[in-house]
C-alpha cells in the first residue's frame, strides 16, 4: 500500500515537472513591435529585456514606445521578457504575454500595457495572501478587460497548455544567456546600453547619430556614383 503511494506520488511529482524548453528553440525569443516590422541589415534594433511586474519597466515603456514610433522603419524594437525571480507574479504574467502573443501578436503589447497600468495588482505585498489560481484569475479578467471576452478561454486554456510554460522558460534562459540580470535592459544593434534612456530625449541621443551615419553613408555612395 505504502509502495503504491509512494508510486503514485513520484508519479505526480515527475508528471507535473515534464515542461522541457527546447534549446535552441525552433523560433527566436522575443516579440517585435510594432507587429510586422521587417528587420533587416540597415534596420536599427533595439532589444529591450522587462518583467511586466517591474515598475522601472513600466516607466520605461512609453519614452521607448515613443522613440520607436517616432523612427518609424528605420527602428525595429524586440522585447524579451526576464521574469525576475524576486517578483512573485513575473513568471506568470510573462506566461500570460506568451499566451495571448501565440494568438495575436498584437495584442501581446495590449496587455503588456494592461499590466504596467494595473501593475499594483500583481505585486508581492498586494498578492501574498493570494493562492496562485487567484492570481491566474485576476490575469484572466485584466485580459478580458484590455482585450475582449473571447481572451477568457484564450488565457484559461493557455495556462493549462504546457507550450506556453515552455516559451516563458525560453524567454528566461535567452535573457539569462544573454547576461541580463535586471530590469529593463537595453541592447541597440548587439551592445547593451550602459546609461538607459529615461526619456525620449535620451533614445534621440542613442538613436539620432546612428540614423544620421547611416545617411552619411548614403551620400558617400552618390558622390562614388559620380
Ligand atoms: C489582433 O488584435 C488586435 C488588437 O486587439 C485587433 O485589432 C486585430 O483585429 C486582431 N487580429 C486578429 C487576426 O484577430
Amino acid at each position: 500500500m505504502i509502495r503504491t503511494i509512494l508510486l503514485f506520488l513520484v508519479f505526480v511529482v515527475t508528471g507535473t515537472t515534464q515542461v522541457h524548453a527546447q534549446i535552441p528553440p525552433a523560433r527566436r525569443d522575443g516579440f517585435v513591435y510594432p507587429q510586422g516590422r521587417r528587420v533587416d541589415p540597415d534596420t536599427i534594433l533595439i532589444e529591450a529585456f522587462f518583467d511586466p511586474v517591474c515598475p522601472d519597466s513600466r516607466d520605461a515603456w512609453s519614452p521607448l514606445k515613443k522613440a520607436v514610433e517616432h523612427y518609424g522603419s528605420r527602428v525595429a524594437l524586440l522585447l524579451h521578457l526576464l521574469p525576475l525571480p524576486y517578483h512573485d507574479n513575473a513568471y506568470v504574467t510573462s506566461r500570460a504575454l506568451h499566451i495571448v502573443n501565440t494568438h495575436n501578436s498584437t495584442a501581446t503589447f495590449i496587455l503588456l500595457e494592461g499590466f504596467f497600468e494595473h501593475q499594483a495588482m500583481f505585486y508581492n505585498a498586494q498578492t501574498q495572501l493570494l493562492s496562485r489560481p487567484a492570481v491566474v484569475d485576476r490575469i484572466i479578467k485584466l485580459g478580458e478587460a484590455t482585450l475582449g471576452n473571447s481572451y477568457q478561454h484564450v488565457l484559461k486554456s493557455g495556462f493549462t497548455d504546457t507550450k506556453s510554460d515552455s516559451a516563458t522558460r525560453v524567454s528566461f534562459k535567452y535573457s539569462a544567456s544573454r547576461g541580463v540580470y535586471g530590469t529593463p535592459t537595453f541592447y541597440v544593434n548587439g551592445f547593451v546600453l550602459s546609461d538607459a534612456p529615461s526619456d525620449f530625449g535620451g533614445w534621440r541621443k542613442v538613436i539620432d547619430p546612428l540614423v544620421q551615419s547611416h545617411e552619411g553613408e548614403i551620400k558617400d555612395n552618390l558622390v562614388s556614383s559620380i
